[in-house]
């Protein structure tokens, strides 16, 4: 039987999308065939409701020096974590000499404005090429995995922190048990650790069924979460909901008994039992509409091929590779996909191997159909082709269900 990562209990499993890539192992049109593939397959613990992979891809795999992904691309997250900034520093970073950490710092989206503000400041981030990027901007970056050993190594040199901030990170760390460890070694007697992830709720009712990927280790949720703190010694003592990435939470967590839990967190945790994210039931609704949408956009994309129509893609989103690969979308059907990320840009995606090409190339002449990878980014990508739509072409979405605009 299968142990919970967090607790120990029984996992039992509910969806499994077979052979996958690793989503981030963009492949460099020489060197084909080299490929890692796992089994992507999901469970939830029948104790604490965590959902959680039942393979690890091991994290070296994943988070490797030039890991492509640099969070900057998207206007609409940096204004995001430019709130998310000033908010912490009216908050929780006010006393004389404040020290804030960052888990996955990656380009230093968030720590720019912090290290603009003066503040004490240290971002861990694996990926070594992005945190060049967040260097050069002045931030300070130690290009390392967060674990309980580096936690000690920071509180040695730094002392303790008031803030441990990270965003789309820890539901990425299957080693959950050391990442909490490391917090309490680190974080000061009165202070926060404060996290936001992509939302279980928001996956589940509308079919965001790409946001589940080899990164994705966890699939958290309100009453997950608040279980997951209490079993190594911390509180939920807050929650938020977040509109970025289709819906996700922000989570305060602090020692047990230091803080006061605000009351959204139960409001929240009530509205959340209605969503029925401990019963099997509700994974097999959830399976079904995963298998519909396949089908509908399989049909959809093979019915416009054989009109004629060339389709692409656009945004080399790592989603997109659980897409891509579970539906059997190749270059057959999508000849290349458009991604403003250079790292991605003359390379094929992974397992199905489609070109990336860089957007300028997009309208070089229009495709009839684009399939849009980054519907997370839609209004923005929407906003900057809008010339594509003028001139007749169409966007094709497949969530929350498979439609044409
Ligand atoms: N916080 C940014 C980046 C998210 S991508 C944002 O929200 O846009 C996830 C980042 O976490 C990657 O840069 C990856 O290298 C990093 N990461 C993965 N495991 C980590 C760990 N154990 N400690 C620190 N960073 C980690
Ligand atoms: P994102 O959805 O943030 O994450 P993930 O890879 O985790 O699924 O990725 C968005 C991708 O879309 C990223 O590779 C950059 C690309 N992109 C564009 O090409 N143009 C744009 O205007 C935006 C906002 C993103
Ligand atoms: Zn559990």
């Amino acid at each position: 039987m299968l142990r919970c990562r967090v607790c120990g209990g029984a996992v039992r499993e509910c969806l499994d999308f077979g052979r996958q890539p690793v989503s981030s192992a963009f492949v460099d049109p020489a060197h084909t065939g080299a490929e890692l593939f796992f089994r992507l397959a999901v469970g939830f613990c029948t104790s604490c409701t965590m959902v959680q992979q039942l393979e690890e891809v091991p994290r070296d795999e994943m988070f490797r020096f030039d890991y492509p992904y640099r969070s900057s691309g998207s206007t609409v997250m940096r204004k995001h974590f430019q709130q998310t900034a000033r908010q912490l520093l009216d908050t929780e970073l006010t006393g004389p000499d404040p020290f804030a950490v960052e888990i996955g710092s990656n380009d230093g989206i968030l720590l720019q404005d912090i290290a603009e503000a003066g503040v004490r400041h240290l971002g861990v981030d694996p990926s070594g090429e992005a945190a060049e990027v967040a260097r050069a901007k002045g931030i300070r970056v130690r290009v390392e995995f967060f674990e309980e050993s580096t936690a000690r190594a920071i509180r040695a040199e730094h002392g303790p922190a008031d803030v441990i901030f990270s965003a789309n990170t820890i539901s990425h760390i299957a080693y959950i048990d050391s990442i909490f460890r490391g917090v309490d070694a680190l974080l000061a007697p009165n202070g926060v650790f404060v996290f936001e992830d992509r939302y279980l709720g928001d996956i589940i009712e509308h079919t965001y069924f790409d946001q589940i990927y080899d990164e994705h280790f966890y699939l958290f949720s309100i009453h997950s979460v608040q279980a997951m703190a209490a079993q190594f010694g911390f509180a939920l003592v807050g929650a938020e909901r977040l509109p970025v990435h289709g819906g996700a939470v922000r989570y305060t967590v602090a020692r047990a008994g230091a803080r006061r839990p605000a009351p959204e967190v139960a409001e929240l945790l009530a509205r959340e039992r209605e969503l029925g994210l401990g019963l099997p039931e509700t994974y097999e609704r959830f399976a079904a509409n995963i298998r519909r949408t396949r089908d509908d956009l399989l049909a959809l994309l093979r019915r416009l091929r054989a009109e004629g129509h060339r389709i692409v893609g656009y945004g080399a989103t790592q989603k997109s590779a659980t897409v891509a690969n579970y539906c059997g979308i190749g270059p057959d059907l999508v000849s290349a996909v458009y991604d403003s990320t250079r790292e991605k840009q003359g390379r094929l995606t992974p397992g199905v191997h489609i070109p990336v090409l860089p957007p300028e190339e997009f309208g070089a002449p229009y495709p009839a159909y684009a399939l849009l990878f980054a519907w997370n980014h839609a209004e923005e990508i929407m906003a900057k082709e809008r010339q594509f739509r003028e001139s007749g072409g169409r966007w094709i979405l497949y969530v929350p269900d498979v439609h044409i605009v």
